[in-house]
């Protein structure tokens, strides 16, 4: 593994979670491989599990961790090739990554999408971008796209959590009222599809996501149906696909209440918006496993720098 860029990354989706589980047993136990080595964290966006998760699994890694925020205190990117650097950009992402290299033996980015221009969204030039031009290997800490340290975080979880082989996993939509991303849905569902689940997506009409990435994914527009004896209920906004970033339904019809989970395991990955996304009883009771998933975000993150580290 060159970079951890997406799901597409993990080689064995159920040997990387059995590692990420004895990391959590031990968390110390690989101190040495850090020893002299630094994780650069640069974040175009907001955070606060992906920050501070990838700086502890960097520290139990015995790292050293440098973060900037590039969005605001950096030199604003170019990306394009040949381009004349005339308006508003300083520095082009040739030299930024080659710099950066520099520095660090890891770089870590946030790049989320800007939700106007799919074409641009989906060429993902920031993280790619770092990958193309940097020396050194590039985390994906949530790009236009994909979510990977996210989904691997839910993976290890519903791994902890389940008591069937084959549980039921449900992905709900809800209500928001701002646009957001698809890479945390895109992340879990690429994730979901390499475990062994009975797993649904459930959204109004007019919400599917990427037609590539749920191909072969079962789809049910009635929440209700697709509730039906549910373990897990995985539930996230995102914006319209199709009608690229747009807000199109804020039915507080699909906000997830402590009767529609019956007994099933509620998923979120955080923040989570209350009495829009998730009602309180929900959250404030024994099945929410988001303080889980959170800490689970440390392992994750950790796991993928020791692959780094060792290659
Ligand atoms: N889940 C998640 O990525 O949280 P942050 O946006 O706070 O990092």
């Amino acid at each position: 593994m060159k970079h951890f860029l997406s799901i597409n990354d993990i080689d064995s989706l159920p040997n990387w979670v059995d590692e990420a589980i004895n990391l959590k047993k031990d968390p110390y136990q690989f101190q040495h491989l850090g020893k002299q080595k630094t994780v650069c964290l640069l974040f175009f966006n907001n955070s606060l599990r992906t920050r501070l998760s990838t700086q502890k699994a960097a520290l139990n890694l015995g790292m050293e961790v440098m973060i900037m925020n590039f969005g605001n205190e950096g030199w604003a990117l170019e990306y394009g090739d040949g381009t004349v650097m005339d308006q508003g950009t300083s520095e082009h992402i040739k030299e930024a990554a080659q710099v950066v290299s520099q520095y660090c033996d890891i770089v870590a980015i946030r790049a989320f999408a800007g939700l106007v221009d799919k074409a641009k969204d989906e060429a993902e030039e920031v993280i790619h971008g770092f990958a193309k031009y940097a020396s050194i290997p590039v985390v994906n800490m949530e790009s236009s796209v994909g979510h990977p340290l996210q989904a691997l975080a839910d993976a290890i979880t519903l791994a902890e959590n389940k008591v069937k082989t084959k549980p039921k996993v449900v992905l709900s939509w809800a209500p928001h009222p701002k646009a957001l991303p698809h890479a945390v849905a895109n992340s879990f569902v690429q994730m979901m599809k390499l475990q062994d689940a009975d797993f649904v997506i459930t959204h109004p009409e007019g919400y599917e996501l990427n037609p590539e990435i749920i191909k072969g994914c079962q789809v049910e527009h009635n929440q209700q149906k697709a509730l039906e004896h549910a373990d897990f209920v995985y539930v996230k906004n995102w914006s319209s696909y199709t009608d690229y970033g747009k807000v199109m339904n804020k039915d507080l019809g699909w906000t997830m209440t402590q009767e529609k989970l019956g007994n099933a395991k509620f998923m979120h990955c955080l923040p989570v918006r209350r009495n829009v996304v998730v009602e309180d009883a929900v959250l404030d009771g024994n099945q929410s496993l988001v303080a889980e998933q959170a800490k689970n975000r440390i392992f994750s993150a950790q796991l993928v720098l020791k692959k780094l580290l060792e290659q």
